[in-house]
């Protein structure tokens, strides 16, 4: 009986191998039943091909097998390659060309119907797509984004190894390293009562292992984060994670270049124009409204407070009163835009904290509409038209309210209106640095300061007069990579003085008794000669997700979590044995839940 180790791969057949005799294995497409014929479309991790039952070529007995198939069945066949009759090609198929004469057969299993069809067109629901995700992922698109992953990674430690970089692997149940999101706990059994913290990044360790003198540290890092889910954001997802000792931002700016053209050039045959530009912060967030701008499309900010500071418009002459700023953005030759849609964007940058969204229209005969005509004299319309370059056809939104309200708002509009109205050219890569991040953010949850990156991070020693007064203006030595308006990596150079990383801590509200309770080994490693280092991390799931032009992470992880941090398919987080919970001593009350 014909064995199931096969000898070619379907989707890799070609017409040079017409005449030749093939084993092929794998899942039955579909079949196609014309009475003294059956096709049966065979897939593998290459492709399809059309395999043939003909009783001219096979037994009775390989044919009626061959009737009896059913999607996803799982057969190995031995047949002849032979050319398709010109009328009978198939251009849809790579390997349309040909088809393959069963002489043999044989079933290995059979399938019960698929909830889902296994096919790239098949617009199938994304929560049953994740509750058969094991059949999900036989679809083709979902192969090929794995594979290019995978590329992806040997790229990365091809090209980290060619640096001199090692790879260290870092605990899993570890202590919560700070990166801004709530903590994974596992429950110790041996010492009940305390928690294993799962890493949100092996920040700590990789900078405790330049202190060992390892000089330059990657890891393929697994970390955790207990946040709400979003498109771009998994509780649980991969970095390269990166740390050099004895180095400055150009020399990590330098590595990290190679590493992505050397993926973009293997992965995309795409060359990428080295050195990547540069942005500091304040110039992303004055042009753009945000840290990670979408460079593929203008439509910038403008600060007009200057230009409108004699309008009597009480919105503007509000903020202005207020210290607060107006801004614009023109979104050009959109005036015919609907009433609709205008309101729809009103909407939608109240969740942005906006409290209205002004507009000013430039109508294609030349006149000017706004929705405060109340207000609207010729000299505020010919101010706006000049700072704004606004010409016939154009509509100008304008944000009037605090600094952060207004980017926030203004840089999110901007993108909903590009995607609307398909301003974005999707062939770019737009990659760069974003340098100069402000080193505090004032949290209005917590009422204080916090770090803006981590509070590893050093500062400009040229700002250390802000850092009592004004501590908003320190800029931090932190950088971002973004590429088309997502944050792909993220780093700093830091700081590597016990006494500095004291003061930090104390900077942001951190007792020097909780410094000591949570980082007191960090403190007390410092004492022992850290050199100076730096690194960065980059977020894997999201390269992959620009990389194959995917809208979710969900697409480029095999088995990700739904939007609730819950996996469809294992029906995870699940309950316990009481036993076990016993054993860990912990009780569990959701009273409060009810
Ligand atoms: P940061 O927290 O910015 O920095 O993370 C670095 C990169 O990891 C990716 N990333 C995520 N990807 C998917 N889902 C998430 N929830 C998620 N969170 C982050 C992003 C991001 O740019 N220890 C520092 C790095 C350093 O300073 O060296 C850190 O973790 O692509
Ligand atoms: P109204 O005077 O309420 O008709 O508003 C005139 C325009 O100003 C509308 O486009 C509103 O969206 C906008 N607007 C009203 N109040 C505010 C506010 N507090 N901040 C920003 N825009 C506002």
């Amino acid at each position: 009986m014909l064995s199931h180790k096969r000898d070619h791969y379907c989707g890799l057949l070609t017409e040079a191998m017409a005449g030749q005799s093939v084993h092929l294995s794998g899942w039955v497409q579909r079949t196609r039943d014309l009475g003294g014929v059956v096709f049966v479309w065979l897939r593998d991790r290459e492709g399809l091909v059309q395999l043939v039952f003909d009783t001219a070529v096979c037994s009775q007995e390989i044919f009626d097998l061959g009737r009896s198939l059913r999607s996803e069945y799982v057969v190995t066949v031995q047949g002849e390659v032979r050319l398709r009759a010109e009328n009978a090609i198939n251009r849809e198929l790579k390997t349309g060309t040909i088809e393959v004469f069963v002489t043999d057969a044989v079933l290995l299993n059979k399938s019960e119907t698929p909830p889902i069809y296994i096919d790239d067109k098949a617009d199938e629901n994304e929560l049953v797509r994740l509750k058969y995700r094991y059949l999900d992922l036989r679809r083709p698109s979902m192969q090929e984004k794995l594979r290019l992953r995978s590329k992806v990674v040997n790229c990365i430690r091809y090209a980290l190894d060619e640096e001199g970089f090692t790879e260290i692997e870092t605990p899993i149940l570890s202590k919560s390293t700070p990166e801004g999101a709530r903590d994974f706990l596992v429950p110790s059994r041996q010492h009940p009562g305390t928690f294993y913290a799962l890493p949100q990044s092996p920040q700590i360790y990789k900078q405790l292992l330049m202190l060992s003198g390892f000089d330059k540290y990657y890891q393929i890092a697994r970390c955790f984060r207990d946040e709400d889910n979003r498109a771009d954001r998994q509780p649980e997802f991969t970095q390269c994670d990166i740390e050099m000792s004895f180095i400055d931002e150009e020399i990590i700016y330098g590595v990290i270049e190679k590493v992505f053209a050397r993926i973009f050039r293997e992965v995309k045959g795409v060359e990428l124009q080295l050195p990547l530009p540069r942005m500091t912060w304040a110039y992303a967030m004055e042009n753009y409204g945000s840290d990670k701008p979408d460079t593929r499309f203008e439509m910038r900010l403008v600060n007009l407070t200057d230009a409108v500071k004699d309008s009597e418009f009480v919105v503007f002459k509000n903020a202005i009163e207020n210290g607060d700023r107006v801004e614009a953005i023109n979104a050009k030759g959109l005036a015919s835009m609907t009433r609709k849609e205008i309101d729809s964007y009103a909407e939608f940058v109240k969740t942005y904290r906006a409290k209205g969204l002004p507009y000013m229209t430039f109508t294609a005969d030349g006149n000017v509409k706004s929705s405060f005509n109340k207000f609207l004299t010729p000299e505020l319309i010919e101010a706006v038209r000049t700072a704004m370059n606004a010409e016939p056809g154009d509509i100008v939104f304008f944000g009037a309210d605090k600094k952060s309200v207004v980017w926030q708002s203004l840089g999110a509009l901007r993108c909903e209106i590009a995607k609307r109205h398909s301003l974005i050219d999707h062939s770019l890569y737009n990659l760069f640095w974003v340098t100069e991040f402000p080193l505090f953010e004032y949290s209005e949850e917590e009422g204080r300061y916090v770090a803006a990156h981590h509070p590893f991070t050093s500062w400009y020693t040229e700002d250390n007069q802000y850092l009592d007064t004004d501590k908003e203006k320190v800029r931090s030595r932190a950088y971002d990579l973004v590429m088309n308006g997502i944050e792909l990596a993220s780093g700093s150079i830091r700081i590597h003085r016990a006494d500095l990383q004291a003061q930090m801590f104390d900077m942001i509200g951190l007792s020097s008794e909780e410094a000591h309770h949570r980082f007191g080994f960090l403190l007390d490693a410092f004492k022992y000669g850290a050199p100076p280092h730096g690194g960065l991390a980059f977020g894997i799931d999201r390269l992959v997700m620009l990389l194959t032009d995917s809208d979710s992470l969900r697409d480029v992880i095999a088995f990700p979590k739904a939007t609730s941090a819950n996996c469809l398919m294992m029906e995870t987080p699940a309950d316990v044995r009481p036993d076990q919970l016993e054993t860990l001593k912990i009780k569990v009350d959701l009273s409060e839940e009810e």
